[in-house]
């Protein structure tokens, strides 16, 4: 399939592009670089010893969009493209409904003008909530609690509404937990441009020597150890789950909704650990406050993923950990390092 990829330079995206190569796919790959380098470009195609196909392109603009799926014979579509940074979504909550709604809208628009039906979404746990019971499955109850977390409930409505609207829309949305690692090249990884957000790139950051030690946030929550505890996924796990839903066998369900996790919670002071494990580095860390809005403890029920998409994760944290440290370790500046 010839697959247009939007947010492709992105973490998760660039990822993806590797996976759906392995698959025998065609990936277009456009972004509109405002938290990636086009650095990525290189390494992807010395990654996969071929050119690859892409373009800066705003997704928010529908002609460009419409032009280059024309151009490009575009099949399907995997949406990528958004801000994610839930911090920062409270003090801009503009700015994050503008770039992730329009752009999404533009999306949909263009594709029904260009008779594309096949989208996969990037939708995101955080659409629970607070969870109320665990493991947080398909059907639990849905609740925003940021503006972020509002985008992705919106656009899974749209979605929903689309569908039930006209026959032929064939329209996934994968809700990840907490994607880590790196492709085992060590040539691309996760590259935040500022101070990490997530734990794994600030503790990957810590190792490296960029920051001088971690702060975990909260000792105090009623889990295993005290920290909190969340569903690591490793990367090219997401990055696969993607080509199943894209495989997927017919479905009469026009909209369908997947959890992308393992299954399993790891504390972060076993997150820590399982680094250490897989780098040989020794992570210090002090303990401190509770971040706000946090919830003690998310992970998934996969069991329907692994039912309808045949997908399940493969990797476990360690192989995850020991991935994000080759790519932090060759490159201590992410892209910055690159030609
Ligand atoms: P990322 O920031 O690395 O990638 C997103 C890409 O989209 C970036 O390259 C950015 O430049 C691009 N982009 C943003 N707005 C754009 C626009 N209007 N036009 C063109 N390009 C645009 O993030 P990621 O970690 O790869 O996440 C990808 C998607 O998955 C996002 O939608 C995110 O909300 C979602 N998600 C991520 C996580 C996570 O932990 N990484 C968890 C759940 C959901
Ligand atoms: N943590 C620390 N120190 C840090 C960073 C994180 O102790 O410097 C802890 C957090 O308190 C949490 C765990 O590590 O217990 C994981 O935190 P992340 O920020 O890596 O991940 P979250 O689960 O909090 O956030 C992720 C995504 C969000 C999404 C949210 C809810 O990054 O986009 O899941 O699904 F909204």
């Amino acid at each position: 399939m010839r697959v247009l990829v939007t947010g492709g330079t992105g973490y998760i995206g660039s990822h993806t592009a590797i996976a759906l190569i392995a698959a025998g796919h065609t990936p277009i790959l456009v972004d509109n670089y405002s938290n990636s380098s086009p650095r990525v470009l290189a390494r992807l195609e010395a990654i996969t010893q071929q050119p690859l196909l892409h373009q800066q392109l705003e997704v928010r603009d529908q002609a460009a969009l419409q032009q280059l799926c024309q151009q490009q014979a575009v099949e399907a579509v995997i949406h990528f493209a958004g801000l994610k940074a839930v911090g920062e979504s409270v003090a801009q909550p503009l700015r994050y409904y503008q770039n992730n709604l329009d752009s999404t809208l533009s999306l949909l628009a263009a594709m029904q003008q260009v008779g594309i039906n096949q989208l996969v979404f990037s939708s995101s746990a955080t659409v629970y909530g607070d969870p109320r019971q665990l493991p947080l499955t398909e059907r639990s109850p849905l609740q925003a609690t940021n503006p972020y977390g509002q985008t992705k409930l919106m656009i899974e409505t749209m979605l929903g509404d689309l569908a039930a609207s006209q026959q032929g829309w064939n329209l996934t949305s994968l809700r990840y937990f907490n994607p880590i690692g790196a492709h085992p090249s060590g040539l691309i990884g996760e590259d935040p441009t500022d101070v990490p957000n997530n734990l794994l790139p600030y503790i990957a950051q810590v190792a490296v020597g960029r920051r001088q030690q971690l702060s975990v946030f909260g000792g105090d929550y009623p889990t295993v150890d005290g920290t909190g505890v969340r569903d690591y996924v490793h990367v090219m796990d997401v990055a696969q789950a993607h080509v199943a839903a894209l495989e997927q066998a017919a479905h009469p369900d026009q909209h369908r909704v997947y959890n992308i996790g393992t299954g399993r919670g790891t504390s972060v002071l076993e997150l820590i650990r399982a680094f250490e494990q897989a780098s040989g580095q020794q992570i210090p860390y002090t303990i401190v406050d509770r971040r706000p809005g946090d919830s003690a403890a998310c992970f998934a029920d996969v069991s329907l993923a692994r039912q309808q998409l045949g997908w399940q994760a493969q990797h476990d944290i360690v192989q995850a950990c020991a991935d994000a440290w080759r790519w932090q370790k060759q490159n201590p500046a992410g892209y910055a390092d690159a030609a």
